[in-house]
C-alpha cells in the first residue's frame, strides 16, 4: 500500500452535518493537517461585524469589506482542545461559533471577491498535500483534483438538533427553533449563490449520517481513506 504518499481530502456538505468533527478525527488519526474553511468565512464575518459593515438585517457593506481584505489575516493555531482560529493574531475560536456570526456568515460568503481571496489562501494551505479540508466548495473549487472527496448530509432537523446541543454544551445561548431557522436559511443561501454554490462534486462519495453514531461515521471515513490510498497508481 502507498500509505506514505500524502493525498488531499475534501469534505463538503450542509451546515452542521458533522463534517468538521469527521474531518478533524480523520486528520488526527492519519497525521494530516486539518483546515476548517468555514472558520475562515466566519472570521471575515466577525471582522465585518466588529467594523460596522453588517446591518442588523444582515446587509453587508461589500465595498468596505473588500477594501479591508488586506487588513484581515487569518491563521490557525493548535491548542490542547483542538485547533483555534486567529483573526489578526487574536484567538476568536469561541466568538466565531456564536449564532450572531452564523446569522451573517452566508451573506459574507456570497461575495465573489471574498471567496476568491479565501480560496487562494485555502489552496496555499494545501500545496504540500497531506491535508483534510472541510467546507462547501472544497471538492468543486478549492481542490478539484483531490484524491478523496466526501459530501455529507443529514436531515435539517437532525443537523439543527446536533448544533443546538453543541452550543448549549459550550454554554452559549441557543434555542432549537433559532438554530433550525439558521440552518435552513444558510443551506438556501449556500445552494443558490452564483459563485461556487454548495453542491456535490460529481466524483464525491455521498454520506447521509442521519442515523450514524460518531464512531460509525469515523470508521466509515477511515475506510474510504484506505480505499483511496489503495487506488493510487
Ligand atoms: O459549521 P457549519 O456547518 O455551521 O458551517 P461552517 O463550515 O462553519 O461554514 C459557515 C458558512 O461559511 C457556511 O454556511 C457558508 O455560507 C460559508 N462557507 C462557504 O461558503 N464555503 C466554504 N468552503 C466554507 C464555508
Amino acid at each position: 500500500m502507498n500509505n506514505n504518499i500524502p493525498i488531499t481530502i475534501a469534505i463538503d456538505g450542509y451546515s452542521s452535518s458533522g463534517k468538521s468533527s469527521m474531518a478533524k478525527a480523520l486528520a488526527k488519526k492519519i497525521g494530516y493537517r486539518y483546515i476548517d474553511s468555514g472558520a475562515m468565512y466566519r472570521a471575515v464575518t466577525l471582522y465585518a461585524m466588529r467594523n460596522n459593515m453588517v446591518t442588523l438585517d444582515h446587509v453587508v457593506d461589500c465595498e468596505a469589506l473588500i477594501a479591508s481584505l488586506p487588513n484581515i489575516k487569518i491563521d490557525f493555531k493548535v491548542c490542547d482542545d483542538g485547533q483555534h482560529t486567529l483573526l489578526n493574531g487574536e484567538d476568536v475560536e469561541c466568538e466565531i461559533r456564536q449564532l450572531d456570526v452564523s446569522n451573517n456568515v452566508s451573506q459574507v460568503a456570497v461575495i465573489p471577491a471574498i471567496r476568491h481571496a479565501l480560496v487562494a489562501m485555502q489552496q496555499a494551505f494545501g500545496t504540500e498535500k497531506g491535508i483534510v479540508m472541510d467546507g462547501r466548495d472544497i471538492g468543486t473549487t478549492v481542490f478539484p483534483n483531490a484524491e478523496l472527496k466526501i459530501f455529507v448530509n443529514a436531515s435539517a432537523e437532525t443537523r439543527a438538533m446536533r448544533r443546538h446541543k453543541e452550543l448549549i454544551e459550550k454554554g452559549q445561548p441557543s434555542t432549537y427553533e433559532d438554530v433550525l431557522t439558521n440552518v435552513v436559511t444558510r443551506d438556501h443561501i449556500d445552494e443558490t449563490r452564483e459563485e461556487s454554490p454548495l453542491r456535490k462534486a460529481d466524483d464525491a462519495i455521498l454520506l447521509d449520517n442521519s442515523n450514524m453514531t460518531i464512531d460509525e461515521q469515523d470508521a466509515w471515513l477511515i475506510n474510504k481513506y484506505h480505499e483511496a490510498i489503495a487506488n493510487l497508481k
